[in-house]
């Protein structure tokens, strides 16, 4: 992110591809080094290599870790959206614990790790095997699997904590109340997924539902700070950065979601509202 200063945002939030959810495998794809891996477990058939593929997954999401530290501010905060992914490989069940290699990867570089939240989403169906019910064995010990209805949202620090001034008025008109404080500083979030209607681009970038950039943006940042999101998908956290009377900063690598992101935008263009160039390298 050559663009963005050393220590100019206050806060990041985002929900990157999920290494080894099939959605995103043609994405990572565009990296040599795993589109040869995936051409290598195609004709070995060997499951170490799905971890060699998982390996160099995290590799490429780390390069935007490494530059989040650089572009925060000393005691801004990253919040990442992920969740984990199963994985059965020539008929091996694997599980691939995304969120715990953020941590290790996160800590490494020199991030402060937070008390976490666990998004529980009520949609997901139970799964029976890695399959979509549990049919007429799921009710008998001992092979079904737990599901994955919960996603993470990690939160991290670049060092020690902010410092304000006394009655810093942006931080007083951005204080939430009391029942705010505690739903969102609790550990688990229970909030539907996003709406049904949504349309193919939408569906394809798997944008998360407002409430979950509007909540962490009012947790961790003050009116008038910038919000960075280097996976902006829809132009979600845009929005609701918009919204709330934050400045933001969104990569997207997709240039077919420009017309997603500017309809999703518009409404909350105001007088004063400055857009900056779309820049595409
Ligand atoms: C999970 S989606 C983000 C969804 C977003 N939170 C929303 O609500 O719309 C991840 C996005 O990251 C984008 N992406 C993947 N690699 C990227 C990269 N290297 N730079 C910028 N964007 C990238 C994908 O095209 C995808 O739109």
């Amino acid at each position: 992110m050559p663009e963005v200063e050393d220590g100019s945002v206050h806060l990041m939030v985002t929900s990157p591809p999920y290494p080894l959810i099939a959605m995103w495998d043609s994405l990572f794809k565009a990296d040599p080094k795993i589109s040869s891996l995936w051409s290598k477990l195609d004709t070995t058939g060997d499951s170490e290599v799905v971890r060699q593929i998982y390996d160099a997954m995290h590799e490429n999401l780390a390069k935007v870790w490494v530059e989040t530290y650089r572009v925060l501010v000393e005691g801004g905060i990253a919040a990442i959206n992920i969740g984990d992914a199963t994985r059965s490989i020539n008929g091996v069940f694997q599980l691939f614990p995304n969120h715990s290699r953020i941590i290790e990867i996160c800590e490494k570089i020199g991030f402060t790790t937070l008390p976490y939240i666990l998004w529980k989403k009520p949609t997901t169906k139970p799964k029976y095997k890695g399959k979509g019910a549990f049919l007429g064995s799921g009710f008998l010990p001992p092979n079904a699997y737990v599901t994955l209805d919960c996603e993470f949202i990690l939160l991290f620090r670049k060092g020690k904590l902010r410092k304000f001034k006394v009655n810093h008025t942006e931080r007083y008109e951005s204080k939430f109340t009391k029942a705010q404080r505690d739903e969102w500083f609790s550990q688990i979030w229970t909030l539907k997924g996003i709406r049904q209607t949504m349309d193919d681009l939408e569906r394809r970038t798997a944008v998360y539902p407002d409430e979950v950039a509007e909540r962490l943006i009012r947790m961790f940042s003050v009116k008038g700070e910038l919000v960075l999101d280097p996976f902006l998908g829809s132009g979600t956290t845009t929005k609701v950065a918009m919204k709330n009377g934050r400045n933001s900063i969104g990569f997207e690598l997709d240039s077919s979601l420009l017309p997603a992101i500017n309809r999703k935008l518009e409404p909350h263009i105001k007088d004063n509202t400055v857009l900056v160039d779309i820049l595409k390298r």
